[in-house]
C-alpha cells in the first residue's frame, strides 16, 4: 500500500536508485507524477530501471555514475538538471556491504564501503548543492541501524553510516537557511532486497527468530520505506530537518544483531563471502 501525495512536475533524483529499496522509492515518486532521475554504476541496472520507470508514464532519465568519482557525480547532476530543471527531492542511497569480522577485514575492504557509503554520500550532497531548488528542496540520506547500534561483522558499514547520519545533522545546520531540509531514513531489514539477502541469517529457524525479535513481528517492505520518503519529501514534513527516522517496526530498540551475527558466523565458518 502506498500513500498518495502529489509530486507532479517535481524533479526527484535518486542516487543508487536502480535496484532494491531506492528503486522502490523512485517508483513511488514516479507514480505520484514526478520527473525521475536514477543513477548508479552499472549500465544494465540503469537500463532496466529506466525501462520499468518509463512504463509508469512519466518523464525518466537514467545516468551511469559511480559515487566514488566526484566529477562523474557532478556530470550526472548537470545532465539531469539540463533535462528536468532544479532538483526538488534528492535521495542518496548508494551503498555496499558484506559481512566480515574486523580482524579479518583488509584495509581495502574497509575503505571500499566507507568510500561508497560515506565519501560517496558527501560527493552526492556536495555536487547536488548548486542544483537543489532553494528554497524548498528536500534531501533524504538512506542509512541503517548499524549507524547507532554497534553490530558485529559490520565495522565498515557501521562507521560509514554513522558518518552519513552526522552529515545529515551538519548539513541541516548549514543548509537550513537556504530553505533545504535534510533527513536520514534508517530502514530495518527489508524483505526482497540485496541487503536482506547479504545480511540476513542463513537458516529458516534463525530468520523466524529474527522476525519475532522485531517488536512489530514482521520484516519491512520496500513500500514501508517509500511511503516514509514520500512523507519526508512532502510539505507535511515542512518543519522536519536533521532527523534520523527509523523505519524498522521498532527493531533497532530490540536489536537486529541476531540475524547479522548468525549470517556472519556462517560466512566466517565457510570462508565464503556472505
Ligand atoms: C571480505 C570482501 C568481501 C567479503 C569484498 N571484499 N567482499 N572482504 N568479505 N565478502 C573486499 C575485497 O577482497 C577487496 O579487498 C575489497 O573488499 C574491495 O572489493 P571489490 O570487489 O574490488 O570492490 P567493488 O567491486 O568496488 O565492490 C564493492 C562491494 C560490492 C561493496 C565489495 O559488494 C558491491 O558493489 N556492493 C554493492 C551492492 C550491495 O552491497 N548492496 C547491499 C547494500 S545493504 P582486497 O584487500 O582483497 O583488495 C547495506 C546495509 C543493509 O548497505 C543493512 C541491513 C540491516
Ligand atoms: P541494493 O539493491 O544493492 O542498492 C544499492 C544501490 O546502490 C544499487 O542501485 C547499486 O547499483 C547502487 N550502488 C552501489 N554502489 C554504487 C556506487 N559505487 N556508485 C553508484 N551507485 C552504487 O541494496 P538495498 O538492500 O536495496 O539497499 C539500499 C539502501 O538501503 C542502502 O543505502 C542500504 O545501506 C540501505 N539499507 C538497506 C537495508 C535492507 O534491509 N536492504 C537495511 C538498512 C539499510 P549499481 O550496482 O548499478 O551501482
Amino acid at each position: 500500500m502506498q500513500v498518495n501525495l502529489d509530486f507532479t512536475g517535481r524533479h526527484i533524483f535518486v542516487f543508487g536508485g536502480t535496484t532494491g529499496i531506492n528503486f522502490g522509492i523512485a517508483q513511488a515518486f514516479a507514480r505520484q507524477g514526478a520527473s525521475v532521475t536514477v543513477a548508479s554504476r552499472k549500465q544494465e541496472n540503469v537500463d532496466a530501471a529506466h525501462q520499468q520507470l518509463a512504463q509508469l508514464g512519466g518523464p525518466v532519465l537514467g545516468v551511469c555514475a559511480d559515487v566514488r568519482d566526484f566529477d562523474a557525480v557532478g556530470r550526472a547532476f548537470a545532465e539531469a538538471v539540463e533535462r528536468f530543471g532544479p532538483v526538488d527531492v534528492l535521495i542518496s542511497g548508494a551503498a555496499g556491504n558484506f559481512l566480515c569480522e574486523a580482524k579479518d577485514m583488509s584495509s581495502n575492504g574497509f575503505r571500499v564501503v566507507v568510500d561508497i557509503d560515506l565519501v560517496g554520500t558527501f560527493h552526492v550532497l556536495r555536487q547536488a548543492y548548486g542544483h537543489l531548488r532553494k528554497p524548498g528542496a528536500a534531501v533524504i540520506n538512506i542509512t541503517a541501524p548499524q549507524s547507532f547500534v554497534p553490530i558485529r561483522y559490520q565495522a565498515h558499514a557501521s562507521a560509514a553510516k554513522a558518518g552519513v547520519d552526522q552529515l545529515t545533522r551538519v548539513l541541516a545546520l548549514e543548509w537550513g537557511g537556504d530553505g533545504i531540509r535534510i533527513n536520514s531514513i534508517s530502514p530495518g531489514p527489508i524483505e526482497g532486497t540485496e541487503g536482506f539477502r547479504r545480511l540476513m541469517a542463513p537458516t529458516e529457524a534463525e530468520r523466524a527468530a529474527a522476525q519475532s525479535s522485531v517488536p512489530m513481528q514482521r520484516f519491512g517492505t520496500v513500500d514501508d520505506i517509500a511511503n516514509l520518503a514520500l512523507f519526508l519529501a512532502s510539505p507535511y514534513a515542512g518543519y522536519i530537518s536533521g532527523a534520523l527516522v527509523p523505519c524498522d517496526g521498532g527493531g533497532a530498540l530490540e536489536s537486529v544483531k541476531v540475524p547479522l551475527e548468525a549470517a556472519g558466523r556462517a560466512a566466517a565458518a565457510t570462508g565464503k563471502p556472505a
